[in-house]
């Protein structure tokens, strides 16, 4: 079966976030081709990360696409702030929202893509009613809240289910695989059908690569 290589979006969250313009260049530097941004509100995950100050300073050092994925609760009541601060996709939580439909038409309103994330004990047919509409599915692979963590191989059965429903239905969302992605586990998320690839330990240790994506393709 014929793959194409998946977009590699380097997550932020493994970089030194002393040096976050170092690692924007890290990333463009390595052929990332989004950068993949983990907003975290210390509620709907423990950890407190990156929010729209810093988003804002980021965006004029890099024209790659900012993927900004918010683990926070309510996502419905901040997401302009996140659309002005420069996200290109804005993906939010289904389990972190009363009304995804709602807010997933708002942020098209806003001019940008909107996508949806599902954690791992989340089956994916909550999404149905979206599936039209979503532009791109995050499919944790891990549960939310650190980097670093051992992917959850169940998960990546997610990933191929979506894929068959979108190929069956010839629907248009983007997949996306976010957690425990290594040298090691590419393989196996690629194959599945993932179309982008979010990386961020192995990224910053400089042990994944857009080359391992590549050698599953084609
Ligand atoms: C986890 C984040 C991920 C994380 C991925 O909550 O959403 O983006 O940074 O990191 P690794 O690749 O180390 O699992
Ligand atoms: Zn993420």
């Amino acid at each position: 079966m014929y793959m194409k290589t998946p977009i590699l979006a380097p997550s932020l969250l493994s970089s030194d976030f002393s040096r976050l313009g170092e690692a924007v260049q890290k990333i463009e530097k390595n052929h990332g081709s989004w950068i993949h941004i983990d907003v975290m509100d210390g509620t709907f995950v423990p950890e407190i990360t990156i929010g729209q100050p810093v988003i804002r300073c980021l965006r004029p050092l890099s024209k790659l696409p900012f993927d900004v994925h918010l683990m926070i609760r309510n996502p419905e009541e901040r997401a302009d702030s996140f659309i002005d601060a420069g996200a290109d996709y804005l993906t939010f939580h289904y389990e972190a929202c009363s009304d995804p439909g709602k807010l997933i038409d708002h942020i098209h309103e806003r001019g940008i893509k909107a996508g949806i994330s599902v954690k791992p004990e989340t089956p994916v047919s909550v999404l149905e009613p979206v599936l039209e509409k979503v532009d791109l599915i995050l499919v944790m692979t891990v549960n939310p809240g650190y980097g670093g963590q051992k992917i959850i191989p169940e998960c990546i059965e997610k990933v191929a289910c979506l894929e068959e429903i979108r190929r069956k239905r010839n629907l248009g969302y983007i997949l996306s695989v976010d957690g425990g992605v290594n040298e090691k586990t590419a393989g196996d998320v690629i194959r599945a059908g993932t179309d982008v690839v979010v990386s961020g330990s192995s990224f910053f240790a400089g042990k994944l690569t857009l080359a391992d994506l590549t050698k599953y393709a084609g």
